[in-house]
């Protein structure tokens, strides 16, 4: 005879107006009986991913994942009920962890923290947070993507976990800027849909209404991602705060992982272009379209071409002036990961012609096509420009992080930063190639503070010269500093605190190389992939340097001659960095000019 035990389901309430309802070992229903504009949610990082089915009067409103807690509460994020007031809202929570028993699932500390509330704090409680890059007010970030310029305002969308601090429920969040530094934050704009999670895109402002949602409508174009990836349209006609997602969705399939969709307007051929990323074939597929929602396939570039270690992403594709000329080219920047200079994620470009259907890129001497870099860094990713930037600017900002380590970065409240804005340009260098040059962008300036060093014309030999940095605003600060290094076998600028912590930039004279040593930055060791050595070309011969470094807190951005090479690199130093020394082997170095500024509160 077969015996069985039925127990009915237990109901407890977390706090007033939830109820929760143990199903089994693995299923959970929480009611929403209660008032309140936010569910609290308990998050402890550590813990896997619970999928949380969002019921509302009975019918499938959204689903996510989060890292509900089960020991230990690290952080709350909230669930935004407002739009279901005054209706029935379930939760239908299915967790994943291995149990022997119901009992077990209901000492999970995520059901007693639920709570509603009618506020959520978003005040920075991170000593990390940088104080003139942007950030997520909370939640993970990843690739900024989807940016546009239209009447004045500058947008930028990422992708956005907005219920956890590591990479999940991708959607596009939404800040925007009128100066390139200080960022309104908005709800997010495009959210997942049952086609899947909001990856990577673009998006344009229509002018000639060829899609037809409306003269000025902002179009987006982004992947749909889930078992498969592919690509879909909304438009906006608040100029970007919120979007309707196209019902002929899907625009684009293809039979293998495509992503991260990038148009512009062809004013050659009247018609729309798109770079696409196919990933796993190491190629840039390139589609035209007269309309945004009809695609045609014109062409692939890249099979065996560059950096060929890692998945190719986040494509983009520009016309340059090569300075000090009229001749222009194409730029196709090209994110990879793995295989970066460095380890990692990074990002590759080409530079050659686009006649409208395909891509061809230079090669050097010997036919063969040159991997260049633009940014010597580990933590510079996915960077991509705004369409339609004002006065024939290219405007670009990329992911400041690093895929092998970003989501152990020590903050906790929300993860990752974007770089700080930047100009494209394009220069031919001494070897007859064409390089891309990626100086601050112009408003940087605005946000000095006060001069509190000026030096001109000293020089710099073993004993080392030391300067002090601001002691303000934890230190945050703009560097620039010119040198001479002819007389000197190498140069040291070291950039410490009291801890002894220090990042050391080395300019090395036999090979016109600057390194970025961060292996005794402060906190490095939450991966064994953080400490490192990276060094950059200079691009110049005369060795001499001009140099504009930017800290910020966890981050320290090094501009090499007026952009020529940059390396933008994450540290964590356990207390800020208080001093700026300079000494010099095998001669002395003339430090020609040297200007520190604090930086303005913003
Ligand atoms: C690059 C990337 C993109 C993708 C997005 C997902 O960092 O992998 O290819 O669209 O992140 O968040």
């Amino acid at each position: 005879m077969m015996l069985s035990t039925i127990a009915a389901a237990s109901t407890v309430s977390a706090s007033d107006g939830v109820e929760v309802n143990h199903l089994g070992v693995n299923n959970t229903i929480v009611r929403i009986n209660g008032d309140g504009k936010y569910l609290m949610l308990p998050v402890q990082e550590s813990n896997d991913d619970a999928r949380i089915v969002v019921l509302v009067d009975g019918n499938i409103d959204r689903t996510v994942n989060v890292r509900l807690a089960k020991s230990k509460v690290d952080y709350f994020v909230p669930l935004d009920l407002t739009s279901y007031n005054g209706h029935d809202v379930l939760l239908n929570v299915i967790t994943t962890q291995n149990r022997s028993n119901i009992r077990e699932a209901k000492d999970d500390a995520c059901w007693k923290n639920l709570s509603l509330t009618d506020t959520f704090d978003i005040s920075n409680r991170e000593k990390y947070r940088p104080a003139y890059h942007h950030t997520p007010l909370y939640g993970w970030m990843n690739d900024p993507n989807g940016m546009f310029y239209k009447d004045g305002v500058w947008h930028l969308y990422y992708q956005w976990n907005p219920y956890g601090s590591k990479w999940q429920n991708m959607t596009w969040g939404h800040s925007s800027s009128t100066d390139l530094v200080n960022w309104n934050h908005h709800p997010a704009a495009i959210e997942a849909n049952g086609l899947g999670a909001v990856f990577s895109g673009s998006s344009v402002v229509d002018t000639e209404n060829t899609a037809g949602f409306g003269k000025n409508a902002v179009v987006a174009l982004y992947t749909s991602a889930d078992l498969s990836q592919i690509q879909s349209i909304a438009h906006s006609v608040d100029h970007g705060h919120t979007f309707e997602i196209y019902p002929g969705n899907p625009v684009i399939t293809l039979e293998s992982e495509a992503r991260d969709p990038n148009m512009f307007w062809d004013t050659a051929n009247n018609r729309w272009v798109l770079s696409l990323a196919h990933a796993l074939d190491h190629e840039m597929l390139f589609f035209t379209s007269p309309d945004l929602k009809n695609w045609t396939l014109q062409s692939a570039f890249g099979k065996g071409k560059g950096a060929q270690d890692g998945v190719w992403e986040c494509p983009d594709l520009f016309k340059l002036k090569v300075d000090g000329t009229d001749e222009e080219k194409w730029v196709l920047v090209c994110n990879i990961n793995p295989g970066g200079p460095f380890g990692g994620s990074a990002t590759q470009y080409f530079v050659g012609d686009f006649d409208g259907t395909t891509f061809k890129a230079d090669t050097d001497a010997d036919g063969n096509i040159p991997t260049k870099w633009m940014d010597y860094g580990k933590d510079h990713y996915a960077t991509v420009s705004w369409s339609g930037a004002p006065d024939n600017r290219r405007t670009l900002i990329g992911w400041m992080s690093n895929w092998q380590y970003a989501a152990e970065v020590p903050t906790l409240q929300y993860r990752s930063a974007n770089t700080l804005p930047r100009e494209a340009g394009l220069f031919k260098n001494a070897d007859g190639q064409i390089y891309m040059s990626s100086a601050p962008s112009p408003e940087l300036v605005n946000i000095r503070d006060k001069e509190i060093v000026k030096v001109n014309n000293k020089s710099a030999g073993r004993k080392k010269r030391v300067f002090s940095l601001p002691v303000s605003n934890d230190g945050v600060c703009e560097i620039l500093l010119d040198l001479d290094c002819r007389r000197a076998d190498s140069v040291d600028i070291r950039i410490a605190n009291n801890a002894d912590e220090s990042v050391t930039l080395r300019y090395n004279s036999s090979d016109h190389t600057l390194s970025f040593d961060r292996r005794h930055s402060g906190i490095v060791d939450f991966s064994q992939d953080f400490p490192a050595v990276t060094v950059a070309p200079t691009f110049e011969n005369d060795k001499k340097i001009s140099l504009r470094i930017f800290i910020d807190k966890s981050s320290m951005e090094v501009f090499g001659n007026n952009g020529k090479f940059v390396m933008t690199n994450l540290v964590f130093p356990t207390m800020p960095y208080s001093t700026l020394s300079i000494s010099a082997t095998g001669g002395s170095a003339k430090i020609e000019n040297l200007k520190i500024y604090s930086i303005k509160e913003l």
